[in-house]
């Protein structure tokens, strides 16, 4: 499928000099969406997953579908202050900005195989802090889905020990 075609580019946003791309053109097209997630699960369905965990808010569009295709449960990371109950925080930069993340201490159980999804791999920043939050609780990375990479940002170089796969690449 060409999922690119479906993606729509919005030159300087949210500041000058950012192409943002926008996922929401993909994401009401059922059979786009579907297939996108799919292919996710294809590459994903043999690495014994115990839950996934996606960043919050585009990386629940990714990962919550995600879950339910591979039937195994789903742990979100949250901008600070969002969760409820007892929580560890990592801060990170991102391509715009910097922020703060945070996951519940007992949403992982040590040993458990942890797949990262989210919609963009960019800068890595927010992945790179995911995965220390999700390293901090014991869980193993077993790999991180994207629906996109920005290659040219090289997000991937953060993450060398990690299987990483996306779909669309600029
Ligand atoms: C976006 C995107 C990724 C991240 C990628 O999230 O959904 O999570 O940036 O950038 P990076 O690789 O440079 O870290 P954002 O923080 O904008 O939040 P949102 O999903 O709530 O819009």
């Amino acid at each position: 499928m060409d999922y690119k075609s479906l993606i729509r580019v919005i030159p300087d946003f949210p500041q000058p000099g950012i192409s943002f791309k926008d996922i929401t053109t993909l994401l009401k097209d059922g059979q786009a969406y579907k297939s996108a997630i799919d292919e996710l699960a294809e590459f994903a369905k043999n690495k014994d997953i115990d839950l996934i965990a996606g960043p919050e808010a585009r990386g629940f569009v990714v990962g919550a579908p995600l879950s339910y295709a591979l039937g195994v449960g789903f742990v979100p990371i949250r901008k600070k202050g969002k969760l409820p109950a007892e929580t560890i925080e990592a801060s990170y930069d991102l391509e715009y900005g910097k922020d703060a993340l945070a996951m519940h201490k007992d949403a992982i159980k040590p040993g458990q195989k942890v797949l990262i999804a989210d919609d963009l791999l960019a800068t890595g920043g927010t992945i790179q802090t995911t995965v220390e939050l999700v390293k901090k609780l014991g869980g193993e990375i077993v790999g991180a889905a994207f629906l996109i990479e920005l290659s040219y940002l090289k997000g991937r170089d953060k993450l060398k020990d990690i299987d990483v796969f996306s779909l669309v690449k600029y």
